[in-house]
């Protein structure tokens, strides 16, 4: 079975946020100040995220990544990821983390079924990282990413967001990362996410302006299109690794969106960009059937809209923050 939506986009992925909490505090992602977060019984259970995703891949649904807040804090993820990898046609599981907790799981998430990880990485200063992410550790980080690769969490990502005045100097050596490791390296546009974030236009960095800085190294040649998702990808001559832009910003990778959003709190969320969700969490606890829960998720991919109005001027941000969406 194929779900297809209005715009003829084949919807295979879907991103499911299990917690809003973080145990960094990065500058960018968490607004200061007293942040609300949810209680723990209005997150969605191990449980009902089997049952949501055994209906979702009866509608074709493949892929699987799980995000935060960061999910390796929450207790016996193994579980979670056994569950989702017994689920039939579930061909590919990932998960987003900052990497502070991953070296010493690493090995039990991979015995467990977890296919390969994406790790947040916003400098590689120790200083600039502890400032950034509100106390974290580089070296820990370092330790958790050489983990994953030993434990075959491949293809590895590490994910950058390039923000002016704070990293935009070490984009450079982001990319040069890629000379020696095989990892992909990936500069996301800064994204204005959240009614309260610190987005600004004059601290964004728009994809074009990455991309030179890292022409500055080498010419970029470009790796041949994968199927979908937002990522273009290039690679320096003699490489072993690739380098992605996320233009989630100035080029609309709407057009490729393969992906529906589950929040922690057991809502759809048809577009990371649109504050419209619908309400699964209630309904399952009510007892829907699981043609119910398959209704309401073709009912997300048909409201899906065809774009984001997003624009560089940062009007139309959403009201959620990035923490409580799942990135
Ligand atoms: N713009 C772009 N990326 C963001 N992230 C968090 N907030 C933003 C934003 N405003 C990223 C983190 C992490 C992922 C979960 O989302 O860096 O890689
Ligand atoms: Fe946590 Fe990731 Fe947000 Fe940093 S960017 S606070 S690691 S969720």
């Amino acid at each position: 079975m194929k779900l297809q939506d209005s715009f003829n986009r084949i919807i295979d992925y879907m991103r499911i946020s299990i917690t809003d909490r973080c145990n960094l505090r990065c500058t960018y992602c968490i607004p200061k100040g007293r942040v609300e977060l949810l209680d723990h019984d209005e997150l969605l259970r191990y449980e009902e995220i089997i049952e949501i995703i055994e209906a979702a891949s009866e509608l074709g649904v493949k892929k699987i990544r799980i995000t935060g807040g960061e999910p390796l804090i929450k207790r016996n993820i193994t579980t979670l990821i056994k569950g989702i990898k017994a689920v039939e046609g579930i061909e590919d599981l990932s998960l987003t983390t900052n990497g502070l907790f991953l070296e010493k799981q690493a090995a039990s998430l991979a015995a467990a079924g977890l296919d390969r990880v994406n790790i947040s990485i916003d400098s590689l200063k120790h200083d600039r990282f502890k400032d950034i992410t509100g106390g974290g550790d580089l070296d820990v980080i370092l330790k958790s990413i050489q983990a994953a690769v030993d434990n075959n969490l491949t293809p590895l990502k590490l994910n950058i967001v390039p923000i002016r005045g704070m990293n935009d100097d070490e984009i450079e050596d982001f990319a040069k990362i890629t000379l020696s490791k095989n990892y992909q390296v990936r500069f996301i546009e800064f994204m204005p996410v959240g009614k309260n974030s610190l987005w600004d236009r004059s601290k964004y960095l728009p994809t074009e302006e990455i991309r030179e800085r890292v022409s500055s190294i080498g010419r970029l040649i470009p790796v041949k299109e994968r199927k979908h998702g937002p990522a273009r990808y290039y690679r320096f001559e003699n490489a072993i690794g690739v380098i992605g832009f996320i233009s989630a910003v100035t080029h609309h990778f709407c057009e490729d969106c393969n992906r529906l959003r589950l929040t922690s709190e057991g809502k759809l969320r048809p577009c990371l960009f649109s504050d419209t969700e619908i309400d699964l969490k209630n309904s399952i606890r009510r007892g829907a059937s699981r043609e119910e829960i398959k209704r309401l998720l073709k009912l997300s991919i048909e409201i899906k809209p065809k774009g984001h109005n997003l624009r560089e001027d940062g009007i139309n941000r959403t009201l959620k923050d990035m923490v409580g969406i799942g990135g």
